[in-house]
């Protein structure tokens, strides 16, 4: 055959996956194909594919006679937006997409590249998990991904989307990665699946409600985005991608802006007169970032708090805000661990951080003792006084106890801090103090009611404001929440420039 005719065979002979029956298959699921994905995911005409000819090398159960060009993955680069992401994607019409010795050297290469080049790697993750026929080979190429993903993880973005079965320790290489996002219905996540569940615990539980993307994102926290298809799941990477840089040495792309109105009447009256009655800080963050630009992360996970991507006069920002609408903003350990992730993942990627406080402390409890709210309210604490990155923090109504210092308070470095005038920054609410302090003289009072009232109302005026805060620095300026954006717009100007050094180590020891 003539050679220039072989090539050119034999790039269409490696388009065909597992065959056209794998493929029907596969879109009678409701999912794409890996290749299908890579066209919704990159900028028409980008993608260049590394390695479409591998093959496997096992010899074992007549896998010598079965071959498939590029092995069950499709690797490469191209642009999003025009620019630069590595991207593997498997491919389940061959042998289910899984990971053999060849399989895991094709993603190395792209993650080796992605890391010499400082660009995102993008997982689009279809696999029934270790190459069975393979055996030890193909555990040893699961652990070289995830030496990877380690070593790139603070240097590069990783994100990861389950688009089929993910089984097994294959989870693993996802959870190191920055960002996990699942299809609803056709991917799950487990180390184990129902039948080693049953015989183990006895428990009878299906592939969905062990590990569906509803599961891991409402239970376990795991993943950080469900979509309801394929199509949306690609969208959402791309809008993720947008707010972030290429690498730990770049900044996040700026949109140009223009100024304009920054004055916004409607926060003026978001917080209500009654310190108890919630709202939703949601409609805070909206009215302080630029139009349509919120992007939640996490959005179904310990709702008490609030954490994404916005942009300020047309710069990337990191959100965390608690969120008086749920559990009255309580810290507690989901909440505090899915806070302590965004804030590392946007310090190690330069993307400043703005925290919206409204917290009446830390959940009380035997639950959450006996689980480590210590340990784990630690970590936020730890996330936020590491974090280099411009800090500034808005208390729009209570900062009470711990939670206060938590936070982003000035004293863990924050740079700027603000408070509205409904901001009580005390050790906790005027009843609760009360009751402790005042105990004897209410105990001894004939009406106790109004002993209480008045102790209340004593304290209260002393400390249920941003005074006490402003007088000692504790907070750079009260404001008046209308004029939270021009502030913000303009700290976050100052602070563009800013550099901090932490200590010489070799790395420091966050309470996992
Ligand atoms: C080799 C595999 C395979 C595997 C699936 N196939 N998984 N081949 N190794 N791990 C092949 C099937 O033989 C079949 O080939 C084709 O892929 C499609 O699989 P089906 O079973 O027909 O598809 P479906 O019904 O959709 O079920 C998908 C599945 C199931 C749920 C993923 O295939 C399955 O349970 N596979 C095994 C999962 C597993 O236990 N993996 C090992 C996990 S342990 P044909 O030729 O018939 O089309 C692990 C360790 C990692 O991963 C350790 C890292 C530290």
């Amino acid at each position: 055959m003539d050679k220039r005719e072989l090539l050119l065979q034999t790039r269409d002979k490696a388009l065909e996956g597992g065959g056209k029956a794998r493929i029907d298959s596969q879109h009678k699921k409701g999912k794409l194909t890996a290749r299908e994905r890579i066209h919704f995911l990159l900028d028409e005409g980008s993608f260049e594919e590394i390695g479409a000819f591998v093959q496997h090398r096992s010899k074992d159960f007549g896998m010598e006679n079965q071959q498939f060009l590029g092995d069950g993955v499709v690797t490469g680069y191209g642009t999003v937006n025009g620019r630069l992401v590595y991207v593997f994607s498997q491919d389940f019409t061959i042998f289910g997409g899984s990971l053999s010795e060849t399989h895991a050297e094709k993603i190395c290469k792209i993650m080796d590249l992605a890391m010499k080049n400082g660009a995102p790697v993008i997982g689009l993750n279809d696999s029934g998990g270790a190459r069975i026929q393979e055996g030890v080979v193909s555990l040893g190429g699961y652990a070289d991904i995830f030496y990877r993903n380690t070593l790139a993880s603070g240097v590069i973005p990783q994100l990861s989307a389950i688009m089929g079965p993910c089984a097994g320790g294959a989870v693993y290489s996802p959870a190191i990665t920055d960002y996990i996002l699942m299809v609803e219905n056709t991917s799950y996540m487990f180390v184990t699946g129902p039948n080693v569940v049953k015989t183990v615990t006895h428990e009878e539980v299906s592939s969905e409600d062990l590990g569906g993307a509803s599961v891991h994102s409402a239970k376990s926290g795991v993943a950080h985005f469900t979509a309801a298809n394929e199509v949306e799941c690609i969208r959402q990477l791309k809008s993720l991608l947008s707010y972030i840089p290429q690498n730990c040495e770049e900044q996040a792309p700026s949109l140009p802006y223009n100024g304009g109105e920054e004055e916004r009447s409607a926060l003026a009256n978001l917080v209500p007169e009654n310190p108890n009655q919630p709202y939703d800080i949601r409609e805070v963050i909206e009215q302080v970032a630029d139009e349509d630009s919120f992007f939640e992360v996490h959005k179904n996970y310990a709702e008490n708090i609030v954490v994404g991507f916005a942009r300020l006069a047309g710069r990337s920002i990191g959100i965390v805000a608690n969120q008086p609408a749920f559990l009255a903003g309580v810290l507690d350990i989901n909440s505090s661990k899915k806070a302590a992730r965004f804030v590392r993942f946007c310090d190690s990627f330069n993307i400043p951080l703005l925290v919206f406080e409204d917290v009446p402390g830390f959940l009380p409890g035997t639950d959450q003792e006996w689980n480590a709210i210590i340990t784990n309210g630690a970590k936020l604490l730890y996330a936020f006084c590491e974090a280099t990155v411009p800090r500034v923090t808005v208390i729009t109504r209570k900062a009470y106890g711990g939670a206060y210092d938590v936070m982003n308070s000035k004293h863990i470095g924050a740079d700027m801090n603000f408070a509205w005038p409904t901001a009580e920054i005390a050790v906790m609410g005027a009843k609760g103090a009360a009751e402790i302090i005042f105990k004897k003289e209410i105990d001894s009072a004939e009406d106790k009611a109004a002993a209480l009232a008045a102790k209340e109302k004593e304290y209260g005026d002393l400390f249920a404001n941003p005074y006490r805060a402003a007088e000692r620095g504790f907070i750079d300026e009260v404001i008046l929440p209308e004029e939270t954006r021009s502030k913000l717009i303009k700290a976050f100007k100052m602070l563009e420039n800013k550099a901090v050094r932490l200590p010489r180590k070799k790395h420091g020891n966050i309470p996992l």
